[in-house]
């Protein structure tokens, strides 16, 4: 059965809100899903799930150290990571805050690895945003977002 892995790095507890929602989300839809903080996953990890969402609050407009950490530490599994779902999502400080620069740069290495990623038409276009504690509109982004790749990974990996 297919599986969905949900990573983020927290500080203060936002971006966790953010995870869980995800990941509730995609267990509504009948998808097997685990959500780990960074610290208590690794790369090689990415190799057990057909789909792989990755979170990060916004630090100096970029994702914080941890992500790109785990994201660098993933070339190791260069090329065993092709066709699988990817998405991203973030906690900001401020609208315009850099936000979508952040969820854009996961998007790219998920991309580099050959990782399928669905946009949303309405709403976050690239994935979901909340800007401090997630409000009710950036949990419900986090649902779309959840609900989109647990269907894709439901559609690819019947
Ligand atoms: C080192 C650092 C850098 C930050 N840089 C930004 C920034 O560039 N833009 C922004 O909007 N918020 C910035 N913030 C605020 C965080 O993105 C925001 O508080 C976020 O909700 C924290 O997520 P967390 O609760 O999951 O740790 C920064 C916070 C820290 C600690």
């Amino acid at each position: 059965m297919a599986k969905v892995l949900v990573v983020y790095y927290s500080q203060t507890g936002n971006t966790e809100k953010m995870a869980k929602a995800i990941e509730s989300a995609i267990r509504k839809e009948g998808v097997e899903v685990v959500s780990k903080r960074v610290e208590d996953t690794s790369a090689e990890e990415f190799l057990n799930y057909e789909g792989i969402i990755i979170g990060s609050p916004c630090y100096y407009g970029t994702m914080a150290y941890p992500i790109k950490k785990l994201i660098d530490e993933s070339v190791k599994f260069h090329g065993r990571i092709v066709g699988k779902v990817g998405g991203a999502f973030c906690s900001a400080g401020n609208i315009g805050g850099g936000a979508e620069t952040v969820i854009l740069s996961i998007l790219e290495a998920l991309l580099i690895h050959g990782m399928i990623v669905q946009g949303e038409p309405r709403g976050a276009h690239y994935g979901p945003v909340a800007i401090g504690t997630p409000d009710e509109k950036a949990l419900k982004g986090c649902e779309k977002l959840g609900k989109s790749v647990a269907n894709l990974v439901k559609k690819l990996f019947p």
